[in-house]
C-alpha cells in the first residue's frame, strides 16, 4: 500500500510543492485546507494526474478544534497519514503595537503554532504505536533572529524549530522523525497575504520547487534542518548571523521589511 501524506496548507504555494513530491512518488494524500472548493479541485486534478487516493479535510486551522477535527475525521474513516507536514502558515508586516491587530497577531500563533502542536500531540502517539512516521514542520529562517515589523511571525517559526528539534530526540529508537525545514523568502502567495510584497526582503525571493524538495527528501531521510531557498550573499549572511552585534541585526532586519523598501 502507498504511504499516505497528511499535508495543511495543500494548495498554498509550497504546499502545492509538496503535493506533487508526494504523488509523484506514487503515495496517497490528505489535503487540509479552509478553502473546500480549492481542496476539491486540487484533490481531483492530483487523483487524476498520479493516479494516487487523494481525501480532503476543509478546516480553518485558526480555530482551537481544527486539529481535533483532523484527527477524529481520519479515525473515523480508516485514514492512517504515515508522512504529517504542517505546512500551513502565514506572516504580516506591521509595527506589534501601533498596526497589527489582536485578532491578526492571535490567529497567527494559532495557526503556525497551536494548531501544529495539537496535530502532533494527537497523531504521534499513533506513528509511535506503528514504529514509523515521518513528520516534517515548515519554519522559516526567521527562526534563527528577531523580526522587527513580523515580530509575532519571527517568534512562531521560532517555536517551530526549538520545538521539532527537541521532538527529533525524544523520538529516537521509535522509529519516528520530525524534520524542521526553513525556507528563505520563496515566490508563493505568502508574500501578498502579509503585506510583504513591496519590502526588500522579498526582491531576491526563490521559486518554491527546490525547497518543497529539499524539505521533503530531508524528511524522509530523518534529518534535523533543512534550510533551503538563500540565494547569493544570504547563505554566508545566515551563517554569520549569530556573530553580529545584536542591534545590528535588528536594524537591518527592520529595514528589511519596512512598507515600500524593495523601491528604495
Ligand atoms: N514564502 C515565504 O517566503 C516563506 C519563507 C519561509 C517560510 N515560509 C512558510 O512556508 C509555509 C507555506 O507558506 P507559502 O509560502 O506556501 O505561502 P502561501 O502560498 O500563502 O500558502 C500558505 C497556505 O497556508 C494556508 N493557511 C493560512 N491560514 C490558514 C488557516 N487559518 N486555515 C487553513 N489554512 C490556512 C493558506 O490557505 P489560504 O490560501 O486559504 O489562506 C495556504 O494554503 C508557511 O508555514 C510559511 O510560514 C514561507
Amino acid at each position: 500500500m502507498a504511504e499516505t501524506a497528511l499535508i495543511t496548507g495543500s494548495y498554498g504555494g509550497l504546499g502545492t510543492c509538496f503535493v506533487k513530491l508526494h504523488a509523484g512518488r506514487g503515495g496517497d494524500l490528505i489535503l487540509v485546507g479552509r478553502s473546500r472548493e480549492r481542496l476539491e479541485a486540487q484533490a481531483m486534478e492530483t487523483a487524476d494526474k498520479y493516479g494516487v487516493t487523494v481525501h480532503t479535510i476543509a478546516v480553518d486551522l485558526s480555530g482551537p478544534e481544527a486539529a481535533q477535527t483532523i484527527y477524529d475525521t481520519c479515525k473515523e474513516n480508516g485514514w492512517l497519514p504515515d508522512v504529517i507536514i504542517n505546512n500551513a502558515g502565514f506572516g504580516g508586516q506591521g509595527d506589534f503595537a501601533r498596526e497589527r491587530t489582536m485578532e491578526q497577531d492571535l490567529s497567527m500563533i494559532a495557526v503556525n503554532i497551536e494548531t501544529p502542536t495539537r496535530i502532533l500531540k494527537l497523531f504521534l502517539k499513533d506513528m509511535i504505536q506503528r514504529g514509523s512516521g515521518r513528520v516534517l514542520n515548515v519554519s522559516s529562517t526567521a527562526a534563527t533572529m528577531p523580526g522587527p515589523l513580523q515580530a509575532v511571525y519571527y517568534a512562531t517559526k521560532s517555536y517551530v524549530t526549538s520545538w521539532s528539534n527537541a521532538l527529533w530526540r525524544e523520538l529516537q529508537g521509535t522509529g519516528v522523525t520530525v524534520t524542521a525545514l526553513m525556507p528563505g523568502a520563496m515566490q508563493t502567495g505568502f508574500a501578498n497575504a502579509g503585506g510583504l510584497s513591496d519590502t526588500k526582503l522579498f526582491a531576491n525571493a526563490v521559486k518554491p520547487d527546490d525547497v518543497a524538495k529539499a524539505g521533503y527528501e530531508g524528511m524522509l531521510k530523518g534529518e534535523l534542518n533543512v534550510t533551503a531557498g538563500l540565494p547569493g550573499w544570504q547563505k554566508p549572511m545566515m551563517a554569520l548571523a549569530p556573530m553580529f552585534p545584536k542591534k545590528t541585526m535588528l536594524n537591518f532586519v527592520y529595514n528589511q521589511q519596512v512598507a515600500g523598501s524593495a523601491k528604495k
